[in-house]
């Protein structure tokens, strides 16, 4: 399943706030309509954030490319500092902008409309390694899944949240795929309940064995020796291996810890801040009060008490047992390892 798709100047996003009772892709024309799909959280998730900011500039880049060039340029700094304010937190959607600002300044003497084209093919080209990606992801990932293993994962990491396959996800269907006896362990992920509404919706199309349980029950099936491993996904990592992700994941992080249980971040590089030192620099979003006073537009709290609703939170690297990345396996303590991974340079790509 494709969670962004680029058709004859148009975007077609999935809609995930209808999931899970309707499957509906929403028709983006205008790269205004992409920007607030985003901030509106139809589309959602590290990568699909990047994937789909990268389409947006694409058909930005299609409307301005009958002005003069320096209007073009112009108007291309402005769409992508649109894009930036969207969502402050998954380094993915910056990690595109830049992708596609230097493709930009690489070809800034060409028309717009050779600019324009060059654009285009390095938002396909981001949106096809992301694939590439978490099937690597997905190989590398499952040699750590023993033939029978209960996993817990938290928020989502599927093909939703990714272009297509997912992150920890992609790993648990891939072990699933080599018939392995998997079990997942679903956290709902209060506020948004991106683990009952989209990870539980993907695990029950594949018929991969699920329970989805409140986020408060993860310590005690930990306790009871019901969990062999936690997978979860990455909004940001920061140098040190420090690791923003969903809310309630250093929670799960710590219980992990004190039950001995191992604790795995599965994200692509992309989602590695090779600017960023440690996780206190990370920018957390906090968003409106009323996804926790509300749920789906009915009020559970009352009127008048104060919401504090951040929607990330950062795990310390010293609780994370491995990375999994495209590029394999990165074992704690992390030391330099993450930053000798660097970064993929897409300037050559030509029009
Ligand atoms: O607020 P969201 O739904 O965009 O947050 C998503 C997450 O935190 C995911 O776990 C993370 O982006 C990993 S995506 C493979």
């Amino acid at each position: 399943m494709r969670t962004v798709i680029w058709e004859q100047n148009q975007v077609w996003v999935i809609d995930q706030r209808k999931l899970p009772l309707t499957l509906e892709y929403k028709k983006c024309e205008d790269y205004r309509q992409v920007a607030l799909a985003i901030k509106d959280m139809l589309v959602r998730g590290a990568p699909a954030i990047g994937a789909t900011a990268a389409y947006g500039m694409a058909l930005a880049a299609a409307r301005f490319c009958n002005l003069e060039r320096p209007g073009f340029l112009q108007k291309m700094e402005e769409v992508s500092k649109e894009f930036a304010a969207t969502r402050p937190t998954a380094v993915n959607l910056f990690w595109a902008l830049r992708e596609i600002g230097q493709v930009i300044e690489y070809n800034r003497d060409k028309q717009p409309g050779e600019i324009s084209k060059a654009i285009l093919q390095t938002a396909e080209k981001i949106v096809g390694d992301d694939i590439d990606t978490n099937r690597a992801i997905g190989r590398h990932g499952n040699g750590l899944i023993p033939p029978t293993a209960n996993i817990l994962t938290h928020c989502n990491t599927g093909s939703l949240a990714t272009v297509e396959f997912g992150t920890a996800l992609g790993v648990i269907r891939t072990a699933h795929g080599q018939g392995k006896k998997v079990h997942v362990f679903v956290d709902e992920t209060r506020p948004r309940l991106q683990g009952a509404r989209l990870t539980a919706w993907e695990l029950v199309q594949e018929n991969i064995p699920a329970t989805l349980i409140p986020d408060n029950a993860a310590g005690m099936l930990m306790k009871d020796g019901r969990v062999d491993l936690v997978l979860v996904g990455a909004d940001r990592i920061a140098l040190n291996g420090d690791t923003a992700n969903k809310i309630g994941t250093y929670n799960v992080a710590v219980l992990a810890h004190e039950n001995n249980v191992p604790f795995y971040v599965v994200a692509p590089t992309t989602t590695i801040d090779f600017d960023m030192e440690s996780g206190r620099d990370i920018t957390i979003e906090e968003r409106t009060g009323e996804e926790v006073t509300h749920i789906d537009g009915v009020q559970i709290a009352p009127q008048g008490i104060s919401v504090y609703n951040p929607a990330f939170d950062v795990t310390p690297a010293r609780y994370i047992t491995a990375i999994i990345t495209e590029k394999g396996v990165i074992q704690g303590p992390f030391g330099d390892k993450l930053r000798s991974l660097g970064g993929k340079d897409m300037r050559e790509v030509k029009p």
